[in-house]
């Protein structure tokens, strides 16, 4: 590990609390003026970290900087995030990761921003990310499916990150088929799965799982704060983006190496906020109403329209009628 990296780490371990120059020195290994440099330099880097007479370096417990030096330590996974992009600021994490896929880039590799300027949602929607709130995310997978199972690939993120959310702050999220997080009847993260089939050989040839998670922020803008939410307002509690991130990466390559056994549509089931209630189905600009069953092996919502038959739908937007 770089000597940057290894004085971060103590200030880490050690955040909020103050630790002497000639302490640092000695568990790194290196003099007390290196320890000085590289302090100089994470602080133009951007951490916060305040030098007090005679106590030492601290790292405040307010940092919470996304950068890749906090979020590695965290990692427990063999290929999600081992290769990492932080950006202070990108159009779209999707774009970004998109272009790196199509340049070969490998299984895992991820794309992470403080903030983007162009967030993409579903439907060609905008995704509000403001600096220093949320945890802006894509990784480029290469997984051994089918076009049909791709629709799997998005559900087994949405469980990946409501562990992850459980994890680290405590808080049980719902789903909203098909990709959205809810905390009570607010969306608190939105995925958005983009693929490219190789049509030759009839499978993925990679996907782009682009997650949105609302972390630090306490206010929303007017248009959306009926709607929207994050882990601070639900929780009261500030948590780590950095530690978020890596446990979100945790959770999916845990939840992907078992894909397709499908045990994690149990927990998608446990947590939907759909099923067995009334819901309002648009698709192509018609709505109707229907009850929501169920989902079934390939994701898909089951559903009981009012004439009485049944089906399964694989996309539209999904309103819940009754709470
Ligand atoms: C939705 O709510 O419809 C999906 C939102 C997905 C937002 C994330 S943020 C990271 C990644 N980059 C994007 O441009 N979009 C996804």
């Amino acid at each position: 590990m770089p000597l940057k990296e290894r004085v971060l780490a103590v200030l880490e371990e050690n955040k909020g609390k103050s630790v002497s120059g000639s302490e640092i020195a000695k568990s790194v290994g290196m003099t007390r003026s290196a320890v000085w440099k590289a302090v100089k330099s994470l602080r133009n880097e951007g951490y916060s970290i305040c030098a007090v007479t005679n106590k030492g370096y601290c790292l405040s417990e307010e940092n919470d900087f996304l950068n890749e030096h906090s979020i590695v330590p965290n990692l427990r996974t063999k290929v999600l995030g081992r290769k990492l992009d932080v950006f202070k600021t990108v159009d779209s994490t999707n774009n970004f990761a998109k272009s790196l896929a199509q340049l070969g880039a490998e299984h895992g590799t991820t794309v992470i921003s403080e903030t983007q300027t162009n967030g993409r949602g579903r439907m060609g929607r905008s995704f509000y990310a403001p600096t220093g709130m949320g945890i802006y995310m894509s990784i480029v997978l290469r997984p051994d499916l089918s076009v049909e199972h791709s629709l799997l690939i998005t559900s087994c993120a949405a469980v990946a990150v409501a562990d992850a959310i459980a994890k680290v702050s405590g808080l049980e999220c719902k789903i909203k088929w098909v990709n959205d997080i809810y905390a009570g009847n607010k969306k608190l993260c939105g995925i958005l799965t983009e693929a490219s089939v190789n049509v030759e050989q009839g499978g993925l040839e990679y996907a782009i799982v682009g997650i949105g998670v609302n972390v630090q922020n306490i206010t929303f803008p007017k248009n959306i704060s009926d709607i929207a939410t994050s882990v601070k307002m639900e929780t009261g509690a500030s948590v780590s983006r950095c530690v978020l991130a890596a446990e979100i990466l945790n959770c999916l390559e845990e939840r992907l190496e078992n894909i397709k056994d499908k045990s994690f549509l149990d927990d998608y089931r446990r947590r939907s906020n759909l099923i067995g209630h009334k819901i309002e189905v648009t698709h192509n600009d018609e709505s109707e109403i229907m009850d929501c069953l169920g989902v079934d092996e390939l994701g898909r919502l089951l559903v009981r329209m009012e004439n009485g038959e049944e089906k399964a739908i694989m996309s539209g937007t999904v309103r819940l009628i009754d709470e």
